[in-house]
């Protein structure tokens, strides 16, 4: 095994905190703005989105200090385009996704062969991930 490069480790780990934090309030945001005949299941699942994006951030805050690393207090920018359609608001979700599973998939890079469970915690969130990306994406076939 390799050794774990920590600071490298620590640096990625705040990044997709802050990352994911941005996740809760654009998912919280999109989900007040949903409206229309549609907009309860639309809306719910804009909220499941926020709730897990909350969680996926409490779980690399506490690998990140259980690395002895110092979470941030901020969140990654966040751009409003003032588009509230659901075609506009479920392309930025899937933009957004796409974002996640390539932080989670820089973190495998790190972690890889360094630590098994480090290692196994990276796979287990780009399996979440693409599974957003594939959900998503079919959500907007609907739209084509
Ligand atoms: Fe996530
Ligand atoms: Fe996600």
């Amino acid at each position: 095994m390799k050794e774990l490069k920590r600071e490298k480790a620590v640096k990625l780990l705040n990044e997709i905190m802050e990352f994911e934090l941005a996740g809760v309030v654009r998912y919280t945001h999109y989900s007040l703005m949903i409206t229309g005949p549609n907009r309860i299941p639309i809306v719910q699942f804009f909220q499941a989105q926020a709730n897990e994006s909350l969680l996926h951030a409490q779980q690399v805050g506490e690998i990140l200090t259980g690395l002895e690393g110092h979470p941030s207090l901020k969140i990654a920018p966040l751009e409003e385009s003032n588009e509230h359609n659901v075609n506009t608001i479920l392309q930025e979700s899937l933009n957004h996704e796409k974002k996640a599973l390539d932080l989670y998939k820089d973190l495998l890079d790190v972690v890889e062969d360094a630590s098994v469970y480090l290692e196994e915690f990276a796979r287990g969130m780009i399996g979440q991930e693409e599974l957003h990306n594939i959900e998503i994406k079919k959500m907007l076939r609907d739209f084509a």
